[in-house]
């Protein structure tokens, strides 16, 4: 079938955007101890313009946000390093929202600074392993956030709204998937409180809300996006009943004119059959705005979703990882590059900068 719908225009809140392949947030961990991002992280950003949006790997919103070599959004020095990227964005002609991140339960205490604690919702702990820079380690077990924390959190998100916009993105993205903070707010897997934050699905959701009111009072709601994995279950996430949490949910962004909504539909390594490709058509006909799909889509599936309403556009994760003129090989039907798995996360320029553009090999 034809592709050529990937490359229709499409305005998505605020921009008009010249195709409908965009880089999905894919976290490739070259930050230093301090969360400030290398130099050559602005190149492999800039190699990568031509992708109708890009969305950021995730961006930690204060320094307890766990995570090895993860680049942050909370203090000055980072948002310089972020300014590089953004402008060699622009300057090629791209655009870039950043996708804000807090790891809640999946963390290792050795991540944190010494004056903070594994904290999550409620202490309930997952089994998965940390990368630490000490080697792997299961999951630090959590204690529960107390109200003050969440106060807290709350105003490191607004912070880091701030700072994005300070750093001249184009736009945020509040990461609620993958079984992170907020999805551990949204789902009952993770949330047994009592208060406010807990119990009914509105409750579960009032983390997120408040978050996206106060990011929508810095950017504007065009400015503004939100990923969710409804039938996702990546770091023990999981929910009794994900229709009716993920329905009360979008129900409640309907409301706000938001930029987008974009959903993980399935993980490379939790692929969804039956009943979740059922709740993500579902939910997928509840939401009222632009609809970004994720999860393991090539050009001609990409297309075949846009072409039967079932994306506005389309997030590549993996395969940009090693073709940063993606685009433009979908186009032509030109042969990918394979990524080096060893340089996905962590490292140097090295399977990260250096992968070739059809440019760059074409005989002269
Ligand atoms: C190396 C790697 C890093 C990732 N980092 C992030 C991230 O920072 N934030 C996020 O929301 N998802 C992240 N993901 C998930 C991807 O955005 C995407 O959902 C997943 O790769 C499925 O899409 P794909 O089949 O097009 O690769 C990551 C995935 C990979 C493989």
């Amino acid at each position: 079938m034809s592709i050529s719908n990937l490359f229709e225009p499409v305005k998505i809140g605020r921009y008009n955007l010249p195709n409908r392949i965009f880089l999905a947030p894919v976290s490739r961990n070259r930050a230093n101890r301090d969360g400030i991002q290398p130099s050559y992280a602005a190149e492999y950003y800039g190699q990568r313009a031509s992708a109708g949006l890009i969305i950021s790997e995730s961006a930690a919103i204060n320094n307890w946000s766990g995570g090895m070599n993860a680049p942050g959004i909370y203090n000055d020095k980072q948002v310089e390093a972020w300014k590089k990227i953004v402008d060699a964005v622009h300057d090629k002609g791209g655009r870039i929202f950043q996708q804000f991140w807090h790891s809640g339960r999946a963390t290792h205490q050795s991540l944190l600074p010494s004056d903070r604690t594994v904290a999550a919702p409620s202490a309930i702990g997952i089994s998965r392993e940390m990368i630490t820079y000490e080697g792997k380690h299961p999951s630090t077990k959590p204690r529960a956030f107390t109200l003050e924390e969440i106060e807290e959190l709350r105003a490191d998100y607004a912070q880091a709204a701030r700072n994005s916009l300070a750093a001249g993105f184009d736009g945020i993205e509040i990461q609620a998937a993958n079984g992170y903070l907020i999805d551990q707010f949204l789902q009952d897997a993770a949330n047994q409180r009592t208060d406010r934050y807990g119990g009914s699905a509105e409750n579960r959701s009032r983390f997120l809300m408040e978050v996206l009111a106060d990011a929508i009072d810095i950017w504007g709601a065009d400015r503004v996006g939100v990923r969710i994995s409804p039938t996702g279950d990546f770091n023990e996430i999981g929910d009794t009943n994900p229709d009716h949490t993920f329905s009360t949910l979008i129900e409640q962004l309907n409301q706000l004119g938001l930029a987008y909504l974009h959903v993980v539909e399935q993980l490379p390594w939790s692929p969804a059959t039956g009943e979740k490709i059922a709740l993500n058509n579902k939910l997928r006909k509840l939401w009222n705005g632009a609809y970004i799909a994720n999860g393991g889509f090539d050009a001609e599936s990409g297309a075949t979703s846009i072409a039967d309403q079932k994306a506005t556009a389309i997030a590549f994760g993996r395969p940009w990882i090693a073709n940063p003129d993606l685009p433009l090989r979908y186009k032509l039907n030109a042969p990918l590059n394979q990524a080096d798995e060893a340089t996905t996360y962590g490292g140097d320029e090295r399977g990260y900068t250096d992968y070739p553009t059809l440019e760059s090999t074409a005989v002269r």
